[in-house]
């Protein structure tokens, strides 16, 4: 048998280096010899939850499934992994520190055939594997750093828009090296509004793995009955409510609000994500040019009717879209009425009025420590990309992100304490970025507060 015993000492409390490290989803993250990761038992983290790894071992590749024989949060877990070629036991314990955590890791690894002398061969790269994967556990469990301030470079790139732009794929995403969220929402109570599909329903089952409680929006039941099912078989979280509303209505967004108001005592965070892109022009029922009423005005009467839930420490994360700098704001033509119809223009400049309406409430709420940013996700393969750009999907697919890096920013921007130290922020891949870019498309203080008196307008005609 070989035994490795390591340590690692982390800033982090027990409790959220004993969620990162037993979840073994998260060891590609910080293992380099562990290819893939996936829970393969349904439900919370717990004694006989199985995982299946695929590990390089040298120039193999062996599938190992792990069983978890002791789990004690926040201070110590077992795991087996009994396959045909080798025994592993992880044994990890978590020793609490003045700040922070020491984790400590005890392997032992036992080859089925080959005997002793082919273990003594093999202990030196074991041994390497198991250095290089703690050295890996080590940056993990790092305290994060404070995302750099907006610079000379990243603003030159944001105005060269098409490389720039490059930013917006799979790749831009794997270059940004972002490490994982191992910041811990328990007791937290997050909203997600179009939790049912794409970045809003991946962002929800990132929020549950962290073990916030969510309140999900969507507009169809059984899609809400989906996605509470995937989150009980993904995490085990059962802290979760869920409303339905057409949030194109005025007079629905008001009443899911108004229930939310009813069932929640406070909100800590709010994801304005619900979004489309249509074709063509169509009016609600309610008179309201419906890219419009989605994208901007809905954000604006929701989050406004939640504001007695939020309080200091709240974020509300408003999901806008790197197509916004491509479009001023048209303060005369909120409707898109005038001259032909693109779909991408009115989503476009919609989206740029949720940035400019996300620095008003940064601004106005700043006194209350109220929170807002306003985030672009990048390009996403998602239901909503392929129904509403079928042209682009099919050109740019291979290099469109997955729907859980088009919602990490989310994710962090609710849960990493860093997230809470700004306002009024324009974020990609946990960065700030310019929100202007093109001669005539800043939208200035005065531009804003119009703005604003447009919406609440337009809040006021609509019934309900
Ligand atoms: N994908 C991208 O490349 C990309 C890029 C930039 C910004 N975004 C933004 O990211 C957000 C999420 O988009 P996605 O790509 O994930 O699209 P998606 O897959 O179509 O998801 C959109 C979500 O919004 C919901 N929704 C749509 N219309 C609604 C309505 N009238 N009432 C209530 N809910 C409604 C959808 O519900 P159903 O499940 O019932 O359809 C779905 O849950 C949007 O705000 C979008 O503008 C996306």
């Amino acid at each position: 048998m070989i035994r490795l015993q390591d340590s690692v000492d982390s800033p982090r409390p027990p409790h959220e280096c004993f969620w990162f490290t037993v979840d073994f989803r998260n060891l590609p993250h910080w293992d380099p010899t562990v290819l893939s990761a996936a829970k393969r038992t349904p439900g919370a983290l717990g004694e006989a939850c199985e995982f299946e790894l695929l590990v390089a071992f040298g120039p193999r590749r062996l599938r190992l499934r792990y069983r978890v024989t002791v789990f004690e949060p926040p201070r110590r877990a077992v795991l087996v992994a009994d396959g045909e070629e080798l025994r592993c036991a992880d044994e990890v314990r978590f020793e609490p520190l003045a700040a922070g955590t020491r984790v400590v890791y005890t392997s032992d690894l036992e080859l089925k055939s080959g005997g002793r002398l082919k273990e003594q061969a093999l202990k030196p790269v074991v041994a390497l594997n198991s250095r290089r994967a703690l050295a890996g556990l080590r940056r993990a469990l790092a305290a994060e750093p404070t995302p750099p301030p907006r610079g000379l470079w990243r603003d030159l790139l944001d105005r060269a828009l098409l490389p720039g732009a490059l930013k917006f794929t799979a790749a831009g995403f794997r270059a940004a090296r972002l490490p994982p969220v191992v910041d811990r929402m328990d007791g937290k109570t997050v909203v997600v509004t179009g939790a049912t599909s794409g970045i809003g329903r991946a962002a929800a089952l990132a929020l549950a793995r962290l073990g916030a409680r969510l309140v999900l929006v969507g507009r169809d039941q059984a899609r809400l009955a989906a996605v509470r099912a995937a989150i009980l078989e993904d995490s085990g979280n059962d802290q979760l409510a869920t409303h339905c509303a057409d949030l194109s209505s005025m007079a629905q967004t008001r009443a899911v609000a108004r229930r939310i108001l009813d069932s929640e005592s406070r909100l800590d965070v709010v994801v304005n994500n619900a979004g489309a892109l249509y074709a063509d022009r169509e009016l609600t029922a309610e008179g309201f040019e419906r890219s419009f009423a989605l994208n901007l005005l809905s954000p604006y009467v929701f989050t406004e009717a939640l504001l007695p839930r939020l309080a200091a420490g709240s974020r509300v994360i408003n999901v806008s879209s790197g197509g916004m700098y491509l479009q001023a704001l048209r303060l005369e033509d909120l409707a898109s009425a005038r001259g032909r119809y693109h779909g991408a223009r009115a989503y476009a400049r919609a989206k740029r009025g949720l940035v400019a309406l996300s620095l008003h409430w940064a601004e106005a709420w700043r006194s209350r420590g109220i929170v807002v940013h306003a985030m672009h996700p990048g390009w996403v393969d998602t239901p909503g990309v392929v129904s509403a750009l079928p042209a682009f999907h099919r050109a740019m697919h291979p290099f469109l992100r997955t729907p859980e890096q088009g919602a990490d920013t989310i994710v962090w921007l609710a849960a990493s304490p860093q997230a809470g130290k700004s306002s009024g922020d324009f974020w990609l891949d946990r960065r700030a970025h310019l929100t202007d870019v093109l001669p005539g498309t800043a939208v200035h203080r005065k531009t804003r507060q119009q703005l604003v008196a447009a919406l609440a307008q337009a809040a006021r005609s609509a019934p309900g």
